[in-house]
């Protein structure tokens, strides 16, 4: 089931909340890419690009929140850390999985691929309510 946008994830920031869309975007295919069918290597470029947009997206948010003197900066960019974090051990062991022509997403383990969309599920929406949420104020 992808996750789907909704009003309340809305920071009223346009640059967070099209970042937030596109992560969101980037969940769901991977959740996606685990479910059909396909080349391993696929489904390895779509956990890269989200590794790889979520890192550019804190590092644009934490840039915003030093312009900003934001008083809990180092307590939201420690979250961004556990984040990225949990997303590396969380995919660790589909990504060290061979990604040749041959491996398809059929030999992911149900134990990693439950793992990685067990996470994925409140990965990034906990965070935008949880801690994003208070920059609304902040940046509006
Ligand atoms: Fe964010
Ligand atoms: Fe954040």
């Amino acid at each position: 089931m992808p996750i789907l946008w909704r009003d309340a994830f809305s920071i009223g920031f346009r640059q967070i909340d099209n970042d937030h869309r596109h992560l969101l975007d980037l969940i769901n295919a991977i959740e996606a890419a685990l479910t059909v069918e396909q080349a391993m290597s696929k489904l390895h470029n779509a956990i890269d690009d989200l590794a790889a947009y979520t890192r550019r997206h804190f590092a644009f948010e934490e840039r915003l929140m030093i312009e900003a003197s934001y008083v809990n900066y180092e307590w939201h960019k420690a979250a961004h850390q556990e984040l990225i974090e949990q997303l590396k051990q969380a995919a660790e062991p589909i990504l060290s999985m061979r990604g040749g022509d041959s491996n398809t997403t059929l030999a992911v383990p149900a134990e990693a691929r439950d793992a990685l969309v067990g996470l994925l599920r409140h990965w990034l929406v906990d965070h935008i309510i949880k801690e994003d949420m208070q920059l609304k104020s902040v940046l509006s």
